[in-house]
């Protein structure tokens, strides 16, 4: 194992009713002004906002809303509010919602700190925010694990780049499985579909021999894989909820990457077709694993077959090569199984997007098998049409 340092600051607090039983005395830990931030609107329709407003003012805090934090947050959003968070004086951010929620937060509580301009610091500076606004999270659809990680993917729209900026860790987070009833059953396989991503975007770094972040990470795919097939068939059942739940702050939160270089290159692909045409994040990613996967098996065969025995239970095929190849099949068979799509044009991405300028904008990872060229990643898009 490749020598490491861990440490994840983020305290959780699991399951139903947490919210109602700890925040109230969590909130004595910080000062008079929260700024409550949100989506588009789900938690006003789920009771949610009313929990949290109730103890906000029981705690005798002055509440400023943030609202209208969209999927795939935007840089734009980010610099309102973090104008929002100075102009008040902000002694807390509550982020309340999912991964576009929280990383908007994350960002908002280092710019708000910052005389210059966040995205230059880092990507031309290559320098880190190290003064924030504490952060807490309230989890209200999983997959992303943003609440346990300080990294946040912004859509910056004049740049026509979504990239990860580093910003704030939350102090703490609620993840509740309950309050993901509300959440379209579409986008709660979607994120599903995210958490075994980062699963399989790990389990394909380097290195790739013995390692316990790999035995680990196997039980986190299988647990992933049966938990969305019990959800699909038990919409209500609180067990797979809560499992997946956990799946999703588990394969983010650095445990499975410990000892290991991340790949990623799906999430980098996906990221700037999101960038070009705002596609939803994890059926994105759906579209695009087994093609790419197709494309790179071969030369991490090994690899691949061990994804294929331990995963899928597949039994050893005449050569690793093939065993590969069964294990990438079985991954294109569940995503279809489960109803994600599978091409984009399913995914309703518009015919005549600009799959050039997304392959040539996309950041070539170096962490698995195969290093790809944007030749290659432009392929694999046309494959996905
Ligand atoms: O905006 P509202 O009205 O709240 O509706 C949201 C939104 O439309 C809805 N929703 C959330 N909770 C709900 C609910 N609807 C009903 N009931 C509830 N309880 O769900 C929709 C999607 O929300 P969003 O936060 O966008 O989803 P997700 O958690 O999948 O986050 C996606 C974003 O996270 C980034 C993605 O790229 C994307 O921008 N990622 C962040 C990562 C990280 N920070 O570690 C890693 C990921 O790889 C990912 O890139
Ligand atoms: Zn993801």
């Amino acid at each position: 194992m490749n020598n490491f340092i861990f440490e994840n600051k983020t305290k959780v607090y699991f399951g139903k009713g947490g919210v109602k039983e700890y925040l109230g005395s969590l909130l004595a830990n910080y000062g008079n002004t929260v700024l409550l931030a949100y989506g588009g609107g789900s938690i006003k329709r789920n009771g949610v906002y009313d929990e949290v407003t109730a103890i906000l003012h029981d705690a005798g805090k002055t509440v400023i809303e943030f609202s209208g934090i969209m999927p795939n947050p935007t840089y734009a959003k980010v610099q309102e509010g973090a104008k929002l968070a100075r102009d008040n004086h902000i002694d807390l951010i509550l982020a309340v919602g999912g991964g576009s929620v929280s990383d908007c937060c994350k960002i908002v509580s280092a710019q708000a700190n910052l005389d210059e301009d966040i995205w230059e610091m880092q990507t031309v500076k290559h320098a880190l925010p190290n003064k924030f606004i504490p952060l807490g999270t309230i989890v209200t659809v999983f997959g992303t694990g943003s609440e346990m990680n300080n990294g946040a993917v912004i859509t910056n729209e004049d740049k026509k780049i979504k990239g990860a900026l580093w910003g704030a860790q939350a102090d703490f987070a609620f993840l509740d499985p309950t309050y993901t009833m509300s959440v379209p059953m579409k986008q709660v396989i979607s994120g599903a579909f995210d958490t075994l991503s980062h699963a399989m975007e790990t389990y394909f770094g380097k290195p790739d021999d013995n390692n316990l972040s790999d035995d680990i990470n196997e039980a986190v795919m299988r647990s992933t894989i049966r938990n969305i097939r019990v959800l699909l068939t038990d919409p209500e059942n609180y067990d797979a909820r809560s499992e997946l739940a956990w799946a999703s702050a588990m394969a983010e939160n650095g445990i499975l990457k410990i000892g290991k270089v991340t790949d990623f290159q799906c999430h980098m692909i996906e990221h700037q077709l999101g960038a070009y045409t705002n596609c939803n994040h994890g059926a994105g990613l759906a579209v695009i694993h087994p093609v790419m996967y197709r494309h790179i098996c071969k030369d991490g065969a090994a690899r691949f077959a061990r994804f294929a025995r331990n995963v899928w239970g597949i039994a050893p095929l005449s050569n690793d090569e093939a065993t590969a190849l069964a294990g990438v099949e079985a991954l294109a068979a569940f995503i279809k199984e489960i109803g994600l799509p599978t091409t984009f044009a399913e995914l309703g991405i518009p015919a005549d997007s600009d799959l050039r300028a997304v392959a040539d904008s996309t950041v070539l990872t170096a962490g698995c098998c195969k290093k790809l060229t944007h030749d290659e990643v432009y392929e694999i898009l046309q494959e996905c049409k």
